[in-house]
């Protein structure tokens, strides 16, 4: 089985694509994460390109959502909601309606910020748009505030609970998976 993550981060560093690189290690055997790391080349949606054929990154966003059997997506906040890109990359996968890879797809939102409240808003705006698309966005939260003090330098939690935590949203994006065949890493 294989989950898609994308982080609405372009940013080298970015706490949020942290916490996909920390997903992947609490998966099970079986269930692979491949990180899309194409966001920044997206253009800004235009329905007049939609006539003609995909840009490259659309193509390849759409393929690469169409392959796997569930996204999770680590978003920012940026005042209060979804960072631009981010939000333009859901707008393209979005459409044509009829044929969105995102129909059914289990869909795990998380988040992290500097901030106290680690994109709480962004997330839930996020789970709004990704739930109009047609995505099944599961019943399933993190929310990684001051994520400034939540890693260490190797990207690792300093924290056993936020481990927890991330395994625990995990478990329910999991159990909406086509056949759940194995526990998480312990
Ligand atoms: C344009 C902009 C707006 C921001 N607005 C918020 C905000 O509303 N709430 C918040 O908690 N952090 C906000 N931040 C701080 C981000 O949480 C911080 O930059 C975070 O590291 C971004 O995630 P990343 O590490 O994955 O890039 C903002 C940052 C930027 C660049």
């Amino acid at each position: 089985m294989r989950v898609l993550g994308i982080s609405g981060s372009l940013r080298r560093d970015s706490y949020n694509t942290k916490l996909l690189r920390a997903a992947e290690e609490l998966l099970p055997p079986g269930v692979e994460l491949e990180v899309w790391d194409e966001l920044k080349a997206v253009p800004p949606f235009d329905e007049d390109d939609e006539l003609g054929p995909a840009p490259a990154a659309v193509a390849s966003l759409r393929d690469a959502v169409a392959a796997v059997d569930a996204i999770m997506v680590a978003t920012p906040e940026y005042n209060a909601s979804i960072p631009g890109q981010l939000k333009n990359a859901v707008d393209w996968l979005s459409r044509p309606a009829a044929t969105t890879p995102l129909r059914n797809k289990p869909a795990l939102v998380i988040g992290a910020s500097t901030g106290a409240f680690g994109a709480v808003w962004a997330q839930a705006e996020l789970r709004k748009v990704l739930a109009t698309a047609g995505a099944r966005v599961v019943e399933a939260e993190l929310a990684v505030g001051h994520a400034l003090t939540r890693f260490d330098d190797s990207g690792a939690f300093v924290d056993e609970d936020l481990r927890d935590e991330l395994g625990e949203a995990l478990e329910v994006l999991l159990t909406e998976l086509p056949v759940r065949r194995v526990a998480l890493v312990a």
